[in-house]
């Protein structure tokens, strides 16, 4: 036995026979995966890189529990920018002071970071193809939903109303699609980061998540079709009669005049998709941010039904321009995102070729790269910037100038949770006008705090650069029986 083993080794390596061929490939595919894996995501030469000396593997995973020590570490030895193994891989780190030279450089695209980091090419995260293909996406944001918000904003009313009457229900299909496959989308381009880029066109066939995005899309597709099918066949029967064609206000219509505006097809499936992973999480973690901070400034809340009160005496209904004079509420918002955001790496990029900063700085082609949120905790910037102040943003909005400079859906250097410039989000027009309806009902109609004993927010969870609210806290929520405002929203 022991001869034939090792006769067999030689003739193995030497390619004898069936046998030997698949030893070969074996061979040279495991010495491709030694270097690939070796060589990919090294980290850029010319940058400083912060954090220890350890396996990429290691390195990604001590991103995710501590980004922001790392970039605090980054910021403590030297005047940026700097480089950290991210869990995307190197990823350079820039000072908010480069935010003028970044925000509408076209040779550093949010696109191809979503496209890099999001995996469109793999079956099952389509959904990102409308915002990375093309400006289809962006357009039916920036133009169908921000220029129908004043033909949406009391149906939305009305809708958050019935659903606060049903209890939360979470019963449509459309709605359980929209939430899974958000949650799975990223959860899956987490764990695709983690592994090695080698391995990723393999890897992403098997993973649990991936599969049930790709069970999202077909179920997805299953609900659209025959509404479009609907539409098609009423739009047919309105030429036929001579009649105007009718354009619902909603994102299937929306996505597809963005597309026609500009001569190109969008899957309408993949458009609908992108409205969730663009609008569901960050909207639901900035809602429960703001919930966890008037709970533990509690005093605020009287302050606000007063304004909702006093605004709703004056407007008598809930549309695009009541929820303008709702300034408490806003400035409340914009402090509770100031503190904790979404994410503490809001802008990110990836250059599409070299590119020279002024300072000298050269961002090599394919690099990614991200500026943080410091400005918003900075103390040349805000005063006592640690501090929550509800009134912060309303009594900067007081002064000269301050009217437009200091809104909740306001972009500046210091205020980049929607980023700012070229990119800067197009939905945060509604997310603001969403997060604020939700907010009127909620407070008009339920009594709501943390249970006894406990005063302080519960500290955000740390993933990487994105912050999570903790989902273990519990708020104890009752129907309002006395000072409710008889409201018909
Ligand atoms: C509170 C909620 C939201 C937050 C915090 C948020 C945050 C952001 C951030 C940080 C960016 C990147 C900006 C940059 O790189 O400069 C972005 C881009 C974008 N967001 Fe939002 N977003 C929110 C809600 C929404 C909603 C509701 C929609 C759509 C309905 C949306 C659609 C988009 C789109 C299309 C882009 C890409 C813009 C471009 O490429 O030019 N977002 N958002």
């Amino acid at each position: 036995m022991a001869h034939s083993t090792l006769t067999s080794i030689p003739s193995i390596l030497l390619g004898n026979g069936i046998g030997g061929t698949v030893a070969i490939a074996v061979t040279v595919f495991i010495i491709i995966l030694t270097v690939s894996i070796y060589f990919n995501d090294r980290p850029y030469s010319g940058f400083l890189k912060i954090g220890r000396d350890e396996s990429t593997w290691r390195a990604k995973q001590r991103w995710l529990s501590s980004a922001k020590s790392l970039m605090n570490e980054g910021l403590q030895k030297t005047n940026f920018p700097f480089q950290v193994i991210a869990n995307c891989g190197p990823l350079i780190i820039l000072p908010p002071a480069t935010m003028d030279e970044i925000r509408n450089d076209d040779r550093m695209t949010f696109k191809a970071w979503l496209k890099q980091h999001f995996f469109t090419t793999y079956p099952g995260f389509q959904g990102f193809i409308p915002a990375v293909e093309n400006d289809v996406f962006v357009n039916s944001v920036r133009i169908g939903l921000t220029q129908s918000l004043g033909q949406i904003t009391e149906i939305l009313s009305s809708e958050t109303s019935i659903t606060l009457e049903e209890l939360f229900p979470f019963s449509t299909e459309w709605l359980k699609i929209a939430v899974d496959y958000t949650v799975d989308f990223f959860t899956a381009a987490y764990v695709l980061r983690l592994c090695p880029p080698v391995l990723r066109p393999l890897v992403h066939w098997f993973l649990p998540q991936t599969r049930r995005l790709r069970a999202s899309i077909k179920a997805a597709r299953r609900l659209i079709e025959p509404e479009l099918a609907a539409r098609r066949l009423a739009q047919e029967e309105d030429r036929k009669a001579g009649k105007p064609v009718e354009k619902h206000v909603d994102a299937l219509q929306w996505v597809q005049s963005a597309a026609e505006a500009k001569g190109l097809h969008c899957d309408p499936v993949y458009g609908q998709l992108n409205y969730t992973l663009g609008a569901v999480h960050t909207t639901s973690v900035t809602f429960v941010n703001i919930l966890y901070d008037l709970m533990a400034h509690p005093e605020y809340i009287e302050l606000l039904r007063e304004e909702i009160s006093r605004v709703f005496q004056e407007h008598g209904k809930w549309d695009k321009t009541a929820l303008t004079k709702l300034k408490l509420m806003d400035s409340f918002m914009k402090e509770s995102a100031r503190l904790t955001p979404v994410t503490m790496l809001p802008v990110n990029r990836v250059a599409e070729e070299t590119v020279t900063l002024s300072d000298g700085t050269v961002i090599p082609k394919g690099a990614t790269l991200g500026v943080p949120t410091l400005r918003s905790v900075d103390p040349s910037v805000y005063q006592d910037p640690l501090k929550f102040d509800g009134h912060r943003f309303y009594n900067l909005s007081q002064q000269p100038g301050g009217a437009t400079k200091y809104q909740f859906v306001s972009t500046s250097n210091d205020s980049i949770i929607f980023g700012h410039g070229k990119h800067a989000c197009p939905g945060r027009f509604f997310a603001s006008n969403e997060i604020k309806i939700i907010l009127v009902h909620l407070l008009t109609k339920y009594e709501l705090k943390f249970p006894e004993g406990t005063t302080d927010r519960p500290k955000p969870m740390e993933m990487g650069a994105d912050l999570m609210p903790n989902p273990e806290m519990k708020i104890l929520i009752r129907s309002r029986v006395d000072g409710v405002v008889n409201h018909s929203f």
